[in-house]
């Protein structure tokens, strides 16, 4: 682990980031209604999206602020072509801790081996439902029995643990809560479900649709018994013994979005992401890089920094550096979801990045 950097990423509020989520590209193989639009999407020219090596000098730049975690995204990062040769260069960077990769699956039977190679070593999986009639109701496409394969290649390379994020959204994926349960407790599968936000093409979000995270756990806790919180600093332990790792500075309050719960009787555990709800905002570490290049300091900021420009304008690091800076001094309180006035961005999530 590199020494602490002699500048950080500090914002008025005084959350230090460490965490850079970086899509390698908007496009998608699937089309989630939360996040695409149906039909016609505009994917972005080639020449827009961020070459490896640009993406590279940027995380070098960012690694001298203090930024320790990675995680690509995209679109579906695993239709980027040779995605592990950028993943084998972001791990060469030394002070780079922890590399993910947030993926649909549908393209993960092939590349799991490589991107493990690669040096890969957190893996989540995208998926809504364990029925393949849902699955193609959220998804607008088929492609389930290709994410089962995906996550069984990702079990047999080696990935632990298997991570499956899912959105849980009124009146489409509800009835999905028993049989995600029923997989945590009898698997190794780490489920952890998404509350739906405000980051769909049609701007179609509804509060109403959003399955709240104390609706998760009151319909679980009915089926299969009372959930008990973690701490955050039992989850801190647990995360750092599973990697051998000393605590990381980035971990000890607790930032990581998804609060842990345990069955009562011991089988098994769930995650929640109370995005909405129960926003954790006041102690974010995370920041983003859009395919195109630009730096965005929240999922809603509605303003963003552009990184390609400056890139290819030949500009040096230090100037790089001042504009994370200033990217990140500018960063709001809070999403402001749950405000009167809230805006949605007009990027949807797929042009973000997850
Ligand atoms: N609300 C909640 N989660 C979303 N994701 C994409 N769009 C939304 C949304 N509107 C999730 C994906 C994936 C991650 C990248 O973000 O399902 O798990
Ligand atoms: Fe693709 Fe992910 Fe968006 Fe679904 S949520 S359409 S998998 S980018």
């Amino acid at each position: 682990m590199a020494s602490k950097p002699a500048q950080q990423l500090m914002d008025s509020f005084g959350r230090v980031h460490t965490s850079l989520r970086i899509s390698v590209t908007d496009r998608c193989n699937i089309r989630c209604f939360y996040c695409m639009p149906a039909e016609d999407v505009q994917f972005l020219p080639r020449a827009d999206l961020l070459t490896f090596e640009e993406i590279v000098r940027t995380v070098r730049i960012g690694v001298s602020l203090g930024i320790r975690k990675l995680r690509l995204t995209g679109g579906e990062p695993l239709v980027r072509r040779d995605l592990p040769r950028l993943i084998q260069q972001l791990t060469a960077i030394d002070g780079v801790d922890d590399i993910g990769l947030t993926t649909n699956g549908l393209l993960l039977a092939d590349q799991a081996a490589e991107l493990r190679a690669a040096g890969l070593q957190r893996l989540n999986i995208s998926l809504d439902a364990l029925d393949p009639q849902v699955f193609r109701k959220v998804t607008r496409r088929d492609g389930f029995e290709q994410v089962q394969q995906g996550i069984s290649a990702a079990r047999d390379v080696g990935f632990r643990p298997i991570k499956i994020n899912a959105v849980a959204i009124r009146g489409l994926t509800e009835d999905q809560l028993i049989p995600f349960g029923k997989l945590a407790r009898e698997t190794d599968t780490v489920v952890r479900f998404i509350e739906y936000m405000p980051l769909d093409a049609d701007s179609a979000w509804e509060r109403d649709r959003v399955l709240t995270a104390r609706e998760i756990l009151t319909r679980l806790e009915a089926e299969f018994g009372p959930l008990i919180a973690e701490s955050s600093a039992e989850r801190d332990k647990k995360q750092n013994a599973s990697r051998q790792l000393p605590l990381l500075h980035s971990e000890s309050g607790g930032q990581a979005p998804a609060r842990r719960y345990r069955f009562a009787d011991g089988r098994g555990q769930i995650g929640i992401i109370a995005s909405v709800t129960e926003p954790f905002c006041s102690s974010c570490d995370r920041f983003r890089l859009t395919a195109d290049g630009k730096l965005r300091n929240c999922l809603f900021s509605l303003e963003e920094t552009d990184l390609r420009g400056l890139l290819r304008e030949s500009a040096d690091d230090s100037a790089i550096a001042a504009a994370m800076q200033s990217c990140i001094a500018a960063k709001l309180a809070g999403h402001g979801i749950n405000s009167p006035d809230f805006q949605q961005p007009d990027r949807p999530m797929y042009s973000i990045g997850g």
